[in-house]
């Protein structure tokens, strides 16, 4: 009897030693991760241009800081210049996508040229996260149909421009967002602006306070039920 009720006390402490301390990991793992509701409405945030050093931090800050995630549409050049901060979009849950090598118009390339300025920034991408972008956008948003036969990805553009390159101007980015967005929309940005970054940092908390979740391109389209198609383009998932 002393014997079993031994056993029953060494078992209990093992159960306690290692389940307790795993269920407590779970749980905390489990908060951090945003929860999404498929009924209730959801856009994508898209930065382009980027990872800059000095403005792409305080955007991944505030996406952590409200426990959201956006897409970085990221140039191969830039990306390698910051490989720690690609690294941390991911360990963060936000998407990495293809922006190109450096940017040039693809319809003006050869079939070489424009696979070369995909398949680079994929290998660049992938030695800084271990992960390939699953999307691509094209420079300018120029794309026609010989350029979409060569791009093995789904060409993600937008149906919300805040034009933050030509205003640089927070207040005009915040506004033009809040007063058109709607359900399903991708917002271009571009994280290499300072008015991008103080845009971000009001506009998210206040997107979130009117009831807009704020996902992932590829998470986007998931909850709203469209496949991404490769070579097809998408402009918003209504
Ligand atoms: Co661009």
């Amino acid at each position: 009897m002393i014997k079993s009720k031994r056993i029953i006390s060494i078992l209990l402490l093992f159960l306690i030693v290692t389940i307790v301390p795993y269920t407590a990991f779970a749980t905390s793992e489990c908060e951090t991760k945003q929860e999404i509701d498929p009924d209730k409405p959801m856009i994508a945030l898209t930065f382009d241009d980027g990872p800059s050093t000095c403005y792409t931090s305080r955007i991944l800050d505030v996406l952590e800081e409200n426990n959201v995630n956006a897409t970085f549409f990221v140039l191969g050049t830039e990306a390698e210049e910051n490989q720690d901060l690609l690294a941390r979009m991911i360990e963060n849950g936000n998407e990495i996508g293809n922006h190109t090598l450096n940017h040039q118009d693809l319809t003006s390339l050869t079939d070489e040229e424009i696979s070369y300025q995909i398949n680079t920034t994929q290998q660049i991408i992938q030695n800084a996260t271990g992960t390939t972008s699953q999307i691509m956008r094209a420079p300018y948003g120029y794309i026609d149909e010989d350029t979409s036969q060569q791009i093995d990805m789904p060409v993600i553009l937008w149906s919300l421009d805040t034009l933050d390159w030509e205003n640089r101007d927070a207040e005009i980015i915040c506004d033009t967002i809040l007063k058109n967005v709607k359900d399903g929309d991708i917002v271009l940005m571009h994280d290499i602006y300072e008015s991008t970054a103080d845009a971000a940092e009001y506009v998210i908390p206040e997107l979130i306070k009117r009831g807009y979740q704020l996902v992932t391109v590829s998470e986007l389209s998931e909850y709203k039920g469209i496949s991404l198609e490769d070579g097809t383009t998408y402009n918003n998932f209504y």
